[in-house]
């Protein structure tokens, strides 16, 4: 199915198990994060939580939820969704594999990025991990190298990555 065709809409507690299973394929054993704990994302930042889908099936999936610059979520951990956030903190992007390259994971960003820029939020942040680097910068990302290390880098294997991007209005294509 063209991607264009593939709708984007908010995550359900019913696709919890599909949404496990994109986490499954996508990221190594020391990385799949328990069922529990995304549970609880997906109630704590339900506005903020979407998945990419072709009829019923689960493609692709994006959690995030509003907080504030230099906040970093340990692997593992819960959401803290701040009281006066400044910044939308995206913590975790899957694209299952037989629906990679199709622009899914630019959609599901850039929706959630104008979304906070309308609400006011100034920032948004993340840790770029599995050599994503590069695909983040292709969203205006950068990495922060003005702050120190946030505290929960540390929490996460191989080489992790803080990255910014100021909002100052509609995502370019
Ligand atoms: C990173 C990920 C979400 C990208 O998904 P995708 O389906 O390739 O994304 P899109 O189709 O929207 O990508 C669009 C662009 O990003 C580029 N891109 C994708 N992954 C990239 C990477 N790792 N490094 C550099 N560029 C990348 C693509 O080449 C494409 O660029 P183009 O349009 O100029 O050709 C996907 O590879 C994934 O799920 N990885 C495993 C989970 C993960 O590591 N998530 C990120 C955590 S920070």
């Amino acid at each position: 199915m063209p991607a264009q065709a593939m709708q984007i809409r908010p995550m359900g507690e019913d696709q919890l198990a599909a949404v496990l299973a994109v986490q499954a394929a996508c990221y190594p054993p020391s990385m799949q994060e328990p069922a529990a704990v995304v549970l609880a994302r997906l109630r704590a930042a339900a506005a903020t939580t979407l998945v990419a889908c072709d009829g019923d099936a689960v493609c692709a999936y994006l959690f995030a939820y509003p907080s504030l610059l230099g906040r970093v979520t340990p692997l593992d951990a819960p959401f803290a969704p701040a009281a006066r956030p400044d910044t939308l903190y995206l913590h975790d992007l899957a694209v299952a594999p037989q629906a990679l390259g199709r622009g899914l994971a630019r959609r599901l960003v850039r929706q959630l990025l104008d979304a906070a820029a309308g609400q006011g939020l100034r920032h948004a942040a993340l840790v770029s991990v599995q050599d994503t680097r590069r695909f983040w910068e292709g969203l205006g990302f950068e990495p922060d190298a003005g702050r120190p290390p946030c505290a929960g880098l540390a929490t996460y294997p191989g080489s992790a990555l803080y990255m910014t991007k100021r909002l100052t209005g509609a995502t370019p294509d």
